[in-house]
């Protein structure tokens, strides 16, 4: 599929360019911006100065990284973007670059700086316009500029660093040495708005609700009478990805629903309910648990699994697009941190693949692809989803694996397993809510195997499954932390499972962050 062929237009111009550096906030400092109404977009920090332009960029940002900027190879920039007049802020690592490449110094420090520092203000102008004469902010460094390059200005500093913020207001640069972006300091979106608002001068004009009406028309111009066909999941992305088209062209959009029998509880009959009753989308409810569960009667490993899986859901989904006919278009929800990483990256950071659930799909099908969520950020989308009139449970609901149950299955897919995966991880996501958590947690849900501990009811000792329960946090699924629930929530939950589910005698709970182990457990 060439890019030619991928609608994905619609981006709004002269954005806040965000250069990265390899950091794991690059992607935050983006959404900062967004939220604070400015269209941003992340690029990599090898563009040259000419393709840069090209962008027509309002202002550029050099994100933080883990690098030093005198080790060899480390990320750089083309020294012509800070040359050219577009005012740029570099962040930790950003900052040093510029000051090395413009003629300061930068050093190891004694001993890293790492967490919250009060920085005192020395010139309340401009990019810290606004800020008390001390603050809190965050560090995290290993480096620091010890020599400011000519004309460049000291604003601030803190107790172990002299040049914790500088500038060369004339060309337009700035530097900072901590992370404005992160919540743990909490006048950073006042710096942030003093650079896009005041240096750079963007106008507040990225909002979602412009965001609809702009797509909605581009959708029309684009697809015209075509046909259009969407995998809808049940899931945040494809239902709003699903939502955004049919206003856009109506009937011309269908949606296949395949019920592989490895969804959530209550999942299917909750998409029949919003996209063919309260949407009223044209629907096709393909039931296929049987046809799934058969190819899965011989996979146990997780990879075999995901194949038989992806292949069957491609078989299904091509009988269904081919008694159709007539389709031109694929819908697919991507969304921007996927495009950042399908093209390769735009930082040095490495990062764990994501998985695409339909990705073998536009290629066998030579169908062209319409992605009109590529531009935005999951919390945007739900955003989107609620202006697009979809029911909360579907937009707050948690990111759930194309191959559904049958990866939080460990070993063989079996129908006794596949029932306690289902009701356990149910009642998990009930305690949650009933608690109030159900939104500060980015994933639960319930793991069930092939080991068994003894169990007693009464007088009774009998075998039953072990049930494992996985809570975590996470920003992107790339890293993520165990959650400890209250004793009284963990209580319910296990209560709840050992009595309600049949054939389960334990229930754990898992205490491993990601890394050193993934989310899923297979
Ligand atoms: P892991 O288990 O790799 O999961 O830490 C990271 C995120 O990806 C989801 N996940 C999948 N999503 N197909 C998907 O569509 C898959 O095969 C798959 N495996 C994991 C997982 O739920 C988590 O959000």
């Amino acid at each position: 599929m060439s890019r030619a062929q991928t609608l994905d237009s619609g981006q709004p111009d002269s954005p806040i360019v965000v250069l990265d550096m390899g950091s794991q906030y690059a992607h935050l400092i983006v959404r900062k911006i967004r939220e604070l109404k400015v269209y941003a977009e992340l690029l990599p920090h090898n563009i040259t100065a000419k393709k840069l332009a090209k962008h027509t960029p309002r202002g550029i940002i050099l994100s933080g990284g883990p690098a030093s900027v005198y080790a060899p190879g480390s990320p750089t920039i083309d020294p012509k973007i800070l040359m050219e007049g577009t005012p740029v802020l570099g962040i930790c690592y950003g900052y040093q670059l510029m000051a090395q490449i413009l003629g300061g110094r930068v050093q190891k420090t004694d001993k890293r700086e790492y967490g919250a520092t009060t920085i005192h203000i020395d010139d309340s102008t401009n990019i810290l316009l606004g800020l008390a004469p001390q603050e809190k902010v965050w560090m995290s460094h290993g480096d620091k500029v010890i020599t400011l390059p000519p004309s460049f200005k000291a604003l601030a500093h803190t107790d172990s660093t002299p040049l914790a913020a500088a500038a060369n207001s004339a060309s337009s640069l700035y530097g900072l040495q901590f992370h404005p972006e992160v919540a743990h300091t909490p006048r950073g979106n006042q710096i942030l708005h003093n650079f896009i608002y005041g240096i750079c001068k963007a106008q507040p004009n990225w909002s979602l609700t412009g965001f609809i009406e702009q797509k909605t028309s581009e959708l029309r111009n684009t697809l015209g009478h075509d046909k259009v066909l969407c995998a809808l999941s049940g899931g945040v992305d494809s239902s709003v990805t699903a939502a955004l088209i049919n206003r856009a062209i109506g009937d011309n959009l269908t949606c296949i629903f395949v019920d592989h029998g490895l969804l959530r509880k209550g999942e299917a009959e909750q998409v029949d309910a919003v996209f063919q009753h309260r949407l009223g989308i044209n629907l096709i409810h393909v039931e296929a648990k049987d046809r799934f569960l058969k190819r899965l009667e011989h996979a146990s490993n997780a990879e075999a699994k995901r194949r038989a899986i992806g292949r069957e859901f491609i078989r299904v989904f091509e009988e269904e697009a081919s008694k159709l006919g007539g389709i031109c278009w694929l819908a697919q929800g991507t969304l921007y941190p996927d495009v950042i990483e399908s093209a390769g990256t735009t930082g040095p950071a490495s990062r764990i693949k994501t998985h695409h659930n339909v990705g073998g799909l536009p290629r066998k099908m030579r169908l062209k692809l319409v992605e009109p969520l590529r531009l935005l950020y999951k919390d945007e989308v739900r955003q989107m989803g609620r202006l697009l009139g979809l029911p909360e449970e579907i937009v707050t609901r948690h990111p759930f694996p194309g191959p559904g149950l049958a990866v939080r299955i460990m070993g063989k897919v079996t129908p006794d397993k596949l029932l306690i995966s289902r009701e356990a991880s149910a009642i998990v996501e009930e305690e949650l809510k009933r608690s109030g958590l159900y939104d500060s947690v980015w994933q639960a849900f319930a793991v069930v195997g092939d080991d068994k501990w003894v169990g007693v009811k009464g007088d009774e000792r009998s075998l039953g499954y072990v049930v494992t329960i996985r809570l975590v946090q996470s920003l992107d699924a790339m890293t993520a932390d165990w959650v400890l629930v209250p004793r009284d929530v963990a209580d319910s939950m296990s209560n709840r499972i050992t009595n309600e589910v049949p054939g389960v005698a334990m229930v754990a709970i898992a205490i491993s962050s990601k890394p050193p182990s993934t989310i899923e457990p297979c």
